[in-house]
């Protein structure tokens, strides 16, 4: 999702299969590949939360051709969408995608099964309640290894405030449709939740259309 509103931008629709969050993926993806770039390790496990139609990861493994990518979703009528870009893409190290509901902690992997080096998530917050930070904390306790991070991308406000015009020109814009959970989500919210789990906030780093990519990882 953008904070930025474009004449090309399709009506907001936080579908995964949606035009609206193609033309987001495709308009954020290079950004987010560049910061990942500076952040992620040569090699080791990569899970993505909330992928929705897999457009991020497909487009992130071919630069990581050591990294083995990890795809989920609690939503299992996107896995066939993601399989076939992996398909279309001939993304080797791309996984099978597998169910995470981050309210539903029977779902959640198992640190026996494997680690994580990285955990990341794109636009998720912004259509979802902010109890999710709680869900996110708790996986990442579980199975992120000692030096591994969380990379949460997306817009926020920071200390009850929005950080730019658009930011709350946006927030406006969703709060419009009246569901109840949609909205930017504060930053130090999603710290207190990481608190209580171990798990802290290391990086705040700017991305284009006034968004950011938030870091965290264990205390
Ligand atoms: C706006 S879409 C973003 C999809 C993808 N990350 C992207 O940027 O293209 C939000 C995604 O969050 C997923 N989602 C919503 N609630 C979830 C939950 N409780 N657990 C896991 N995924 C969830 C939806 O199924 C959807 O794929």
């Amino acid at each position: 999702m953008s904070a930025i509103p474009s004449p090309d931008r399709p009506p907001i629709d936080p579908y995964p299969l949606s035009p609206y969050v193609a033309w987001a993926g495709n308009r954020n993806r290079d950004p987010i590949l560049q910061a990942f770039k500076e952040l992620f390790p040569k090699s080791g496990n990569v899970l993505e939360l909330a992928s929705g139609a897999g457009n991020h990861i497909n487009y992130f493994a071919p630069h990581f051709p050591q990294v083995q990518f990890q795809p989920s979703d609690y939503d299992a009528d996107v896995f066939s969408t993601i399989k076939k870009r992996r398909a279309d893409q001939r993304n080797a190290n791309v996984a099978d995608p597998i169910k995470i509901d981050l309210t539903a902690p029977e779902t959640w992997p198992d640190p026996k099964d494997r680690l994580y080096d990285v955990i990341f998530v794109v636009n998720l917050f912004q259509v979802a309640p902010v109890s999710i930070a709680d869900g996110i904390a708790q996986v990442a306790a579980r199975v992120l290894t000692k030096d591994g991070f969380v990379a949460i991308y997306g817009p926020f406000r920071v200390d009850e405030k929005y950080t730019t015009q658009s930011n709350e020109a946006f927030d406006k814009e969703i709060l419009a449709a009246q569901v109840s959970e949609w909205g930017l989500k504060d930053v130090r919210d999603l710290e207190k939740a990481a608190n209580l789990h171990g798990i802290a906030l290391q990086k705040i780093i700017d991305m284009p259309a006034n968004n950011f990519v938030l870091a965290f990882g264990r205390v």
